[in-house]
This record gives structure tokens, sequence and C-alpha cells, in this order.
């Protein structure tokens, strides 16, 4: 008896720790952690759904139109860790459809998997195209084509045949929201998910376009209420955003509440073309987007991010923050730009070595911020000469040739010091330096808190130090890391903007 109970309890504890093991592992996160763009490559409009314990992402592959002829999917265990898919889709497969592939809206129902999808962009009834849907096994495909015609191929209320979103009601209808050309309609789906139903009133169509309309319509349900989001701008140019509104019926009307998520002339542009990640059984949620890098003007470079959705009491939407954060456990630097050394994150930091210096650097535009990271210088260099490593901010003008480049800098050296100091073409200016004895190996973390012109660097932990300039001579620029004559290792990269005083 007494070693049964001894079993008993073991098998509580060891259960107990079980689920401990996987709540621990509910991806609550304030932003990707491993950083955005989260995926490598040019997509666009991201739709997801959780399938087998996996979150899968359908995005557009952001192309020039008679390219677009196939989709990619991804998927994650954790929203850190993806696994692309090549292919799952093909135009090949589907006799009418031939490029201009967009928009996949995935769902699943009684054992099959389908992908709807808007090809080959008409802009007249005349043309064939519109909106086809796909079915699989899997869901990585491959899709077939089980109509062989689109299930949408004409106007409807002005609406163009594209980007579509599947929602089905907990009373098991479905329905699909769509369009473009400034008008959305909602149609119902009827139980084979392959053909059209009809309302009440006889139709198959209801417009709901909300106000400021442009494309890319999503559904979310939560707690009773219908949220509607709905893309506004140009997608090619910086002001694509996303809006939404809330109603008590899938029909609508969905008066416009606000713009919950646009452009940030710090991180990125173009933010648009939404969907809403649901992690399961909770109620985190996250805004599943597109955006271009700083700078871009080619319109199809456009790529995945998704940051955190916050709802408030009243069931209103918060404005997103497009953050900027890399814990590096993907083992991936997508998104960092190297200039000189060699450079990987392989071992979940970013490492770097350089005999003569070497950058990395996020193309984001802060004036005002505090940027954390952590450092480590993890081995010394072969000569006598002092190596450093540290975090560069306010940085422009990086050249993979020479370092003329402009910035501040914020590093642990192997001569034992925390060096504050400014750079151009011209050399170095040292603004404040404090010996801290700093041994190689250890990790620090570094704060640098840039106000304007006031700008305040701390050493936290052990060998804690502070230095506190005046300076204004970089006003704005890139943040990233630098290693000069040795390796070092960089984690925990995060910017978070504070506003002028
Ligand atoms: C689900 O699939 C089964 C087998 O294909 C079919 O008999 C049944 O009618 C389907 N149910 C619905 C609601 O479509
Ligand atoms: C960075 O932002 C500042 C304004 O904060 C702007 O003047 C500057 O042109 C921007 N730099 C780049 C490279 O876009
Ligand atoms: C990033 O920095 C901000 C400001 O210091 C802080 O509020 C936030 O918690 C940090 N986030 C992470 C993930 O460390």
């Amino acid at each position: 008896m007494q070693s049964r109970s001894v079993q008993a309890l073991l098998a509580t504890l060891w259960s107990s720790s079980c689920l401990a093991a996987s709540s621990s592992k509910t991806p609550d996160f304030a932003t990707s952690e491993a950083g955005n763009p989260f995926v490598d490559g040019w997509y666009a409009d991201p739709d997801t759904q959780f399938y087998n314990g996996e979150y899968w992402v359908y995005p557009t592959a952001s192309r020039p139109y008679d390219e677009q002829t196939y989709l990619d999917a991804f998927s994650s265990p954790d929203l850190v860790h993806w696994t692309k898919h090549s292919t799952i889709l093909t135009a090949d497969d589907f006799t009418w459809a031939h490029r201009a592939v967009w928009a996949p809206a995935p769902v699943y129902r009684n054992g099959t998997y389908y992908l709807y999808f808007g090809a080959n962009d008409i802009q007249t009834d005349s043309e064939l195209g519109g909106i086809g849907v796909g079915v699989a096994e899997k869901p990585e495909g491959p899709y077939r084509d089980p109509l062989g015609h689109p299930l949408i191929g004409a106007y409807h209320n002005g609406a163009q045949p594209i980007d579509q979103d599947v929602f089905v009601d907990d009373d098991g209808q479905a329905y699909i929201y769509y369009g473009g050309h400034s008008h959305a309609n909602v149609a119902k789906l009827n139980d084979d998910m392959i053909s059209l139903g009809t309302f009440d009133d006889g139709t198959t169509f209801k417009e709901i376009t909300p106000e400021n309309y442009v494309e890319g319509p999503q559904m979310l349900k939560r707690n009773g209420i219908y949220y509607l989001f709905w893309s506004e701008g140009g997608w090619g140019g910086p002001d694509y955003a996303v809006s939404y509104g809330m109603s008590s019926s899938p029909l609508g009307p969905f008066d416009r509440i606000a713009k919950i998520l646009q452009q940030d002339e710090a991180v990125a542009t173009g933010s648009g073309h939404n969907a809403v990640i649901q992690v399961p059984d909770t109620d985190i949620y996250y805004m599943l987007y597109h955006r271009h890098p700083l700078g871009s003007t080619n319109g199809n470079d456009r790529h995945l991010a998704y940051d955190r959705l916050y709802f408030s009491d009243d069931g209103t939407i918060e404005p997103v923050k497009m953050l900027v954060h890399d814990n590096f456990e993907d083992g991936d630097m997508i998104g960092w730009e190297t200039y000189g050394g060699d450079w990987d994150a392989k071992t979940n930091a970013l490492r770097g070595t350089a005999s003569s210096g070497g950058l990395a650097l996020l193309n984001t535009n802060f004036s005002d911020f505090i940027y954390e990271a952590d450092v480590k210088i993890s081995k010394k260099g072969n000569n006598n000469c002092v190596g450093y490593a540290g975090l560069f901010f306010r940085v422009s003008g990086p050249s993979s040739d020479d370092d003329s480049f402009k910035g501040y800098y914020a590093v642990i050296s192997t001569s034992g010091s925390l060096v504050l100091g400014r750079t151009d073409a011209t050399g170095v200016i040292v603004l404040g330096r404090e010996e801290v004895g700093i041994e190689s190996t250890e990790q620090h973390r570094i704060r640098v808190t840039a106000d304007g012109s006031s700008i305040h660097v701390e050493l936290k932990g052990e060998r804690h130090a502070v230095i506190s300039v005046k300076d204004d001579v970089y006003k704005s620029g890139m943040d990233g890391v630098r290693v000069f004559g040795i390796e070092a290792e960089f984690d925990n990269v995060n910017i978070t903007r504070i506003s002028s005083s």
C-alpha cells in the first residue's frame, strides 16, 4: 500500500510537471520573439489556421503578377520555429487560373482542408478568373480543383472577386467575405464548402462595404462580437493600413471604429492585409500582416510579421505597436544586414567574429528610444590589440567596404572598460569611459537610453556602471551591434520608442 501511494504521488507530480511544461510553452509574447519578419522571403496577404497542434500561415508569393502561379505555406508549433512548405498549390492544377494567385484563405471542415484564393486579377466579367477553391487531405496540400471553374467568377455590387476570407460561425454556417476595388461582399457557403448558399431574401451576395474600405476583409468572432478587419490605402505604398468595425451580426453593419495598424517611420511601412492568430483556448491574439522595409521602393518587397493584438474591456481593439525584438531562438537572423565580419545565429544568439570591424544592423530609424541587449565577449583576438563589442545606434551610411559610417556606440572592451562614443569617417570620439574590469565570457546587459541630446548608457548587473552625456550630432538612424578584433555574442535585443521630452 505504502509504495502504491508513493507511486501515485510520483504520478501526480509527474503529470503536474508535464502540465507546467506544456503551459509554459504557450506563446505569450509582446511581439515575434525571434524577430520580425518571422520568415524569410517576399510574401504578402497572410491568413492563418491552427491545424493539428501547429500554427499555419498561408501568404501570397509577392512577385510580378505573371509569376504568381503558386502558393507556399509555413507551419510552426510555437510561433518561433517555422517550417516552409513549398508549392502547396499551383495554378497548373486549376485549368482556369494562370496568374495573380492571391491571398489564400484556409479552412478545415469534415475531413477536408480548403484553400480559397483569387486568380487572374480580372477587371471585367468577360475575363475568366476570380475566386477559386482548392481541396486537400493535408494542410500542406497538394490542393486540387474540385470545380473546374471559379467559385465566384464575376463582379457583384462592384466588388472585384479577390481577397477572400472564410469564416465558420458557431452554428456551423460558413461565410465568405471578399472584395477588391473598394467594395466588400459577404456570401454564404453551403456545407460542401464549394458552392454558395442564399440569404433569407433570396440573394447570394450582400454588400457590407465599410467606410474607407479598399480590400482584404478578415472576420474574427470573440465573445459573441463579430470583428471585420480590412485594408485601406494602396498595397504598394507606405500608407497601406488596417482598420476595423464591430457588429452583433456576421452580416454587419460594420461601422468603422479606428485604424489599428499602420506604418511606423522607425520600424516599417505599408503594414496591412491582416489576419488574426489566436493561441487556442486562450485570450492571446496576434495581428498577422505584411509590411515593407524602411526606404524600400519596390511594392513587392513585402515581408510577414506579427505583433500582439490587445482588446480593451469594452471589446474595442487597441492600436497595434510594431515592436523590435529578437532573441534568435529560431537560429536565424532574418531582418539583419551585415557589413564586414562573419555572422550567424545558429547558437540561438547572434554571433559575430571580425579581425577588423563587423557590423550587423536592423533597418530601423529610431530617434528617441531604449535599446537593450546582452553582450558577451566569447573569444579574445589572437594579437594583443584591444577588441570590443557592443551596441551601435543612430547609425547611417553603413558600407561593406570601409568603416566610414556615422553613429554612436556603447561597447565593452577586452581592456575591461565600458565606452560610449561617436564615430564617423574621420575616426572616433570617446564621450565617456568607465573602467569596470570586464572579463571575457561574462554576459552583460547594456541599456542605452537616447532621448534627444541626452544619451545614457547603463551596464546592468554586478559590474554596474553608468555613463551620461549630452550630444546631438546624430539624431536618428539604424540600430545594431558591432564586433572588433574578437568574437562576441549578442542576445535578447529589444528596442522601444520613448516619446521625446
Ligand atoms: C462529411 O463527409 C462525409 C463523408 O464524405 C459525408 O457523407 C457527409 O455528408 C459530410 N458532412 C457534411 C456536413 O458535409
Ligand atoms: C529617419 O527619421 C528621421 C526623422 O525622425 C528622418 O529625418 C530621416 O530622413 C530618416 N532617415 C531615413 C534613412 O529614412
Ligand atoms: C523591451 O524594453 C521595454 C522598455 O525598456 C520594456 O518595457 C519591455 O518589457 C522590453 N521587452 C522585452 C521583451 O524585453
